[in-house]
């Protein structure tokens, strides 16, 4: 078993192996303290059925009382109608602070339990217990929790940290293969800010199968971020890299509805950023072929068919942009990124330049 320490406001484990569901209940008692008497575990309606019970079970053999809030998959539940009947939900059965929520799937579980987490009774512990790759590979770990406002992506939400994150990576077999490519996308992502030999995996195309390969990746990117986030964690400067590719990624989301998935955003995203800096000649255009060949081999989307008007006013809703200028961030070499101010109209003719 792998074992990462985070250290940010919170310090917390993050374990990766297979086969960790069934202890679930013994990592939470050895690591949350003072013990919760209480758990919440909150899914939705596609991991439920896959992995509810299990946890639940090994939750109770440890001696704690359980409950269960499902809701429906998918983006377009992130919103603030159900972060309410999950605080709701705990209120409801007497929760104190002294118990502890588990988010049990993927980013959006994660980050809304993590926010109701950060609001409940101005705060209650939570544990992440991520079911998809990019949830073990990124969202999971760091502390960004909240939810989506009509007027744009993740624009509600805390900084919270959980108590300890549990990646079984058995629950990646349950996988489809556009979910599984999303989270690839994610590692993708760090490997080409951080680490140019992670970026050598993903030459051939990694499959829901390759579990060995897969831990390796999962713990590779979860150092990286740890790193990250111990270093910057409420995202003053440096954590800003980690959104590579994620500027146009969730105007491209927000734009499709969030029919495009957030992993297929960020392909696209990255893809269209480094062609725009190609263009500016601050970037290799060997760099941004390669990049376009890692994530086709990995099934990955590069294009989008949005216009630059359309690009350019939704990537403005983007909460890390200023009155007048927007931080945007590029790789100049494989392993290494840069963050770049610009003014608005400057982001204007950047976008036009990824055309
Ligand atoms: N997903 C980017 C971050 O956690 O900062």
């Amino acid at each position: 078993m792998k074992k990462i320490q985070v250290k940010a406001s919170k310090n917390y484990p993050v374990i990766i192996d297979s086969n960790l569901l069934n202890d679930s209940g013994n990592f939470i008692k050895e690591t949350v303290s003072p013990l919760p008497a209480k758990v919440a575990v909150f899914c939705d309606d596609k991991v439920e059925p896959l992995y509810a019970d299990k946890v639940e079970k090994s939750l109770k053999s440890s001696g704690f009382e359980t409950f269960r809030f499902i809701f429906k998959n998918g983006e377009a539940q992130k919103h603030m109608g159900t972060i309410t009947q999950m605080i709701e939900f705990l209120a409801q059965n007497d929760f104190t602070r002294k118990d502890l929520a588990v988010a049990l799937g993927g980013g959006v579980t994660g980050d809304m339990t993590g926010f109701s987490a950060a609001i409940f009774k101005r705060g209650i512990r939570f544990v992440q217990i991520p079911t998809t790759l990019l949830a073990m590979v990124d969202s999971s770990v760091g502390g960004k929790t909240g939810c989506n406002l009509s007027s744009g992506k993740n624009l509600a939400g805390a900084f919270y940290q959980p108590e300890l994150v549990i990646c079984d990576t058995n629950c990646l077999e349950t996988l489809s293969e556009k979910d599984f490519a999303c989270g690839i996308a994610e590692a993708v992502k760090t490997a080409v800010i951080q680490d140019a030999e992670l970026f050598e995996f993903f030459r051939k195309r990694i499959t829901n199968k390759d579990s060995e390969t897969l831990k390796q990746i999962i713990g590779k990117c979860v150092e990286i971020k740890a790193n990250v986030v111990a270093q910057d964690e409420k995202e003053g400067g440096l954590r800003q890299i980690l959104n590579f590719g994620h500027t146009l990624g969730h105007a491209i989301e927000k734009l499709s509805n969030y029919e495009i998935t957030h992993g297929e955003a960020v392909s696209i995203g990255m893809a269209a950023i480094t062609k725009a800096f190609v263009k500016l000649n601050k970037v290799n255009p060997a760099l941004y072929d390669e990049l376009i060949s890692v994530l086709e081999t990995n099934n990955l989307p590069v294009k989008h068919s949005y216009t630059k008007y359309e690009l350019f006013t939704a990537a403005l809703s983007d909460k890390k942009r200023n009155a007048d200028s927007i931080t945007v961030v590029y790789s100049p070499e494989l392993g290494r990124a840069e963050l770049l101010p610009m003014k608005l109209n400057d982001f204007e003719n950047l976008i036009s330049a990824a055309f």
